[in-house]
């Protein structure tokens, strides 16, 4: 049987990288496969520093936008890692599995530890193996991922490998479906993608900014002195990362987009990418708007999909326990 998983931090409001790179996607997956999983892995999160009343609202805030923009609990199962404890025990396990330089020599821990004086925890450290088994908890055999992860899904396959050497047959070797094809790059500097974590506000724009916040923030994109609206990611990526983010919220392609934009200049165009991103967002901000206010519903949709994950989750980590040995 074939089982797609993914997870999301539990990072709030997502941003037009999250919902085009990656949550656009799981809404359309949940129609593709028969059996979908989506996390909202808030014990990833606190690999950094968190306040918990803001992780607690956060993970409401995800929920409520995961829903909004069309993740069904009917079609997928929606839950909260840190609700099945399963997830803690496998992870474990696996850790005993990987050697110490593996994780060491990953990008992401270098990046992320490079910025913190190169003393990130033994959280940080063993993040993807927690991702691991995130994975394999549920035999899951499809992973939708950014490219970011690409280097992480191949530390998944091998402790599944791994594992089935040491065991017996018994995990699927996961694949991934590679997501982010669509890559949004920052509104104020298109080398870099668009961040939660960009300390420039203005790059970032979130799926509920009110209108004159996204107008604002268009306005200010920087793009450069050639007027004409022409797609070229490496030579013009200010004006191409408009055009990307105009064609995905619009559902044309590319070159449509570019002859639609004949004889506009640039600081129009940018306007009428806002207009187009208002437009796109404008329903789902207001299903969000309206779910945040029912913050007992969203509680509850986490909670039965949490139930239903473990219910998966319970049978896999009790066959693991007895073929370690335990
Ligand atoms: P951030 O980079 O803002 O911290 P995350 O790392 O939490 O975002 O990413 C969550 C999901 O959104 C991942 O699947 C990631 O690949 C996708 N994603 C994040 N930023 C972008 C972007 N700028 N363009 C496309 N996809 C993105
Ligand atoms: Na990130």
């Amino acid at each position: 049987m074939k089982r797609v998983f993914s997870g999301i931090q539990p990072t709030g409001i997502p941003h037009l990288g999250n919902y085009l790179g990656a949550i656009e996607s799981w809404v359309r997956l949940q129609d593709e496969y028969g059996s979908v999983l989506y996390s909202i892995v808030d014990l990833h999160s606190i690999t950094v520093p968190q306040d918990p009343a803001l992780l607690r609202q956060s993970t409401l805030d995800m929920t409520a936008a995961l829903l909004a923009c069309g993740i069904n609990p009917e079609k997928s199962i929606l839950f909260q890692q840190s609700q099945v404890s399963e997830h803690t025990q496998l992870s474990w396990i696996l850790a005993c599995m990987v050697r110490l330089p593996r994780l060491q020599h990953l990008h992401q821990w270098k990046a992320k530890t490079a910025k913190q004086n190169h003393e990130g925890t033994a959280g940080l450290l063993t993040y993807p193996v927690l991702q691991a088994a995130d994975v394999l908890l549920y035999k899951s055999t499809h992973v939708p991922v950014g490219e970011d992860q690409v280097q992480h899904m191949e530390l998944v396959r091998d402790l599944a490998q791994s594992f089935n050497k040491k065991y017996g047959e018994f995990f699927p070797v996961p694949e991934s479906i590679l997501t982010s094809m669509k890559k949004v790059k920052s509104l104020r500097d298109p080398s870099v993608k668009m961040s939660k974590s960009d300390p420039d506000k203005l790059a970032t724009v979130r799926i509920t900014d009110s209108p004159e916040v996204i107008v604002q923030k268009f306005r200010k994109a920087v793009t450069d002195f050639t007027s004409e609206v022409t797609y070229d990611p490496a030579g013009r990526g200010g004006v191409s990362n408009m055009v990307a983010i105009h064609a995905a919220v619009t559902g044309l392609s590319v070159e449509e987009v570019v002859r639609g934009s004949r004889g506009v200049d640039t600081a129009r165009y940018k306007l009428v990418v806002a207009d187009a991103v208002i437009e796109k967002f404008a329903p789902i901000k207001s299903e969000i708007e309206r779910l945040q206010m029912d913050k007992e519903h969203l509680e509850k949709v986490l909670q039965v999909g949490s139930a239903k994950a473990k219910e998966l989750a319970y049978p896999v980590c009790q066959e693991v326990k007895k073929l370690v040995g335990f």
